[in-house]
């Protein structure tokens, strides 16, 4: 992530249970967040509140981890 700004971290599976409270944490501490997620199991309504940016896309498709990066 040579390009990212400093402090943004990519969050992959973000609108399930652990993630969308590692997105809570990170925003707590500063971080921008980038949300990676197919919603196949999570749901946008976990990150109801947490200011995030969101691409619906999978892990293992190097154009969706591309437009999330
Ligand atoms: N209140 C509670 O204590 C509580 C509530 C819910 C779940 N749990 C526990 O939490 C655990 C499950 O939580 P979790 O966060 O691991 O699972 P999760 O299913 O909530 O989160 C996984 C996330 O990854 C996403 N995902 C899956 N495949 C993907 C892919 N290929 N590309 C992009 N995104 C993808 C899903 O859509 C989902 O948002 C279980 O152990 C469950 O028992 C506890």
């Amino acid at each position: 992530m040579t390009d990212a700004e400093p402090g943004r971290v990519l969050v992959t599976g973000g609108a399930g249970f652990i993630g969308s409270h590692v997105c809570a944490a990170l925003r707590r501490a500063g971080r921008e967040v980038v949300v990676l997620d197919n919603l196949v199991t999570g749901d946008r309504e976990n990150l109801r509140g947490i200011d995030v940016a969101f691409v619906e896309g999978l892990v293992a498709v190097a154009a969706d981890v591309e437009r999330a990066m």
